[in-house]
């Protein structure tokens, strides 16, 4: 029997091909109502109904491992030239899309400001073009913009008229932050703003786009009531209970909690991205997105000059590629506090995975959905124990880990239950790999010599200084980890 492809049954109203000559259903008089739609791929189809045509029954829809896909899209991607953004740029060409992007070298900025430097050298925006086009056959156009500069912004998308946009544009740092009003007043602004212009653009030029908004996991936070973290609503079955009466919360955005001045970025452009596909039937998926881990997928290891940054210093630096290079030059793993901190995680490469899926089943018009983002859970010790039994074991390094002082304001223990189904379940997506192996290529890769001295270099980066409460000293340690206690971690 055919395999059911996730996206076959998504019909033109799905399709940012369709136009819809800005009517949508509400316009006239309810859901009921049909809109009918032209092409702008066939024109030669007239009016036409635009329930009746399947992703799998048109020409322009083909079959990829990731469902069908528009043929040769137009994809942009704001925020190229980052971990994730220079990424999927490869990762999407290759796939045959149209890809074009927008970056102002923010990211670049931002980690020289802390002294620090990509671990994984990467090359200037020129030379990766170049590389792209002479390795892989990919053309990309980039655009060297400010996306809070609106009207360039805005002129870009009307030139190329993307038929999705991956907003990846933003500063990704909860410490940077936190580091005092000047830096979170930047953040908020960057973040917030550059997403209203996105949001403007959009409703201006681009109406029929769809929108892959990357938020976070963190903005949930780890709620007080210990409720499970729902994919951005409450499900249908969802009860209000107070004074005897009650109410069905079914479809309300749940709240937030939010861990930073960064975090609480990403909760506000929840609420624009949300209002604004209800107010002018944009389209969008916010992605809250867990901790990505790794620098692989085909892509970026085909050339050194291909390659994507990974940054290990206290502002820019995540978890685990934190401590695969702390273990590779024999700096004790650093868990914060108590260690029982738990997040959700997901490889750089199930990550391009989830991305494509999306956006090759668009939301409808006026849709905003939540996708929670992540493959799998896990505390602190646990990643600890993890890198540490691998580095010891497989690769022979002496690796040790220390408990530190957190900087942070966040819970140590906590309960933590996300709720990730509808990647699985809606878009097809199956994890690729696990922790453990990208680990592996991980050690295999940062442990070349170049790459290793390049960690030495920066190792007084790695301890934080930069607290919550605004205090700027070094985390002092609190303990070593002897083996009998890492053991009983690993057990837990
Ligand atoms: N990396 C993770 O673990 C992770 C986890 C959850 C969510 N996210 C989110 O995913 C997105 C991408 O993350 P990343 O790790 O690739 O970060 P990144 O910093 O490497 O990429 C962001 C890119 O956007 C660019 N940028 C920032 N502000 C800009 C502006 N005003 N105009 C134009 N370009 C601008 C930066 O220069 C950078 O190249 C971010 O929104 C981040 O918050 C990342």
């Amino acid at each position: 029997m055919k395999e059911k492809i996730f996206n076959a049954k998504c019909t033109c109203r799905n399709c940012p091909a369709a136009d819809f000559g800005g009517k949508s259903e509400k316009d006239q008089g309810g859901s009921e109502a049909r809109v009918m739609v032209e092409c702008r791929r066939r024109p030669e189809l007239g009016f036409f109904d635009p329930t009746n045509v399947t992703f799998e029954k048109c020409s322009e829809w083909i079959s990829t491992p990731y469902g069908y896909f528009l043929k040769d899209m137009r994809v942009m991607i704001l925020g190229i030239d980052g971990y994730l953004g220079w990424t999927l740029a490869l990762w999407l060409g290759k796939l045959g899309c149209k890809v074009s992007g927008v970056d102002n070298y923010n990211r670049r900025n931002w980690v020289k400001e802390r002294g620090a430097h990509t671990v994984v050298p990467i090359s200037r925006m020129t030379e990766r073009l170049h590389a792209a086009k002479e390795v892989l056959g990919i053309h990309i156009n980039f655009r060297e913009i400010d996306i809070l500069n609106k009207s360039s912004l805005k002129e870009f998308i009307d030139e190329i008229k993307p038929e999705a946009i991956v907003h990846y544009a933003e500063c990704p740092s909860a410490p940077y932050s936190m580091i005092d009003f000047e830096h979170a007043s930047l953040v908020q602004t960057n973040n917030v703003i550059g997403t209203l212009g996105v949001l403007f653009s959009m409703h201006e030029v681009v109406p029929e786009t769809s929108l892959i908004k990357l938020g976070t996991m963190g903005e949930y936070g780890t709620p007080l009531s210990g409720r499970p973290l729902f994919e951005g609503f409450f499900p249908e079955d969802a009860v209000l209970h107070w004074k005897n009466r009650k109410w069905s919360m079914g479809g309300e955005l749940t709240p937030r909690y939010p861990a930073s001045f960064y975090h609480i970025t990403k909760v506000q452009d929840t609420i624009n991205v949300h209002q604004s596909c209800r107010y002018w039937q944009l389209r969008s998926y916010d992605v809250m997105q867990g901790v990505i881990y790794g620098v692989h997928t085909e892509q970026v290891a085909a050339d050194p000059r291909l390659r994507t940054r990974l940054d290990i210093d206290e502002w820019f630096g995540t978890v685990v590629n934190r401590y695969v290079a702390q273990a590779i030059i024999g700096f004790p793993l650093t868990i914060f506090g108590g260690g029982g901190q738990t997040r959700g995680f997901i490889s750089l490469e199930d990550a391009m995975q989830c991305i494509t899926r999306l956006i090759a089943k668009p939301p409808a018009p006026g849709e905003y959905g939540v996708i929670n983002q992540m493959s799998g859970y896990y505390n602190v010790k646990q990643l600890a124990e993890t890198v540490a039994k691998i580095g010891s074991e497989e690769f022979d390094f002496d690796v040790k880990i220390q408990r530190v002082e957190n900087p942070r304001i966040e819970a140590n223990r906590h309960t933590f239950e996300p709720i990730f189904d509808k990647l699985p379940d809606e878009f097809g997506f199956i994890q690729s790999n696990t922790l453990e192996n990208e680990i592996r290529r991980m050690f295999k890769l940062l442990s070349q010599p170049h790459i290793k001295s390049r960690i030495e270099e920066k190792r007084h980066l790695i301890m934080p200084r930069t607290w919550w409460s605004g205090v700027k000293k070094e985390v002092k340690r609190i303990e070593m980890l002897n083996n009998s206690i890492r053991e009983t971690v690993a057990k837990q």
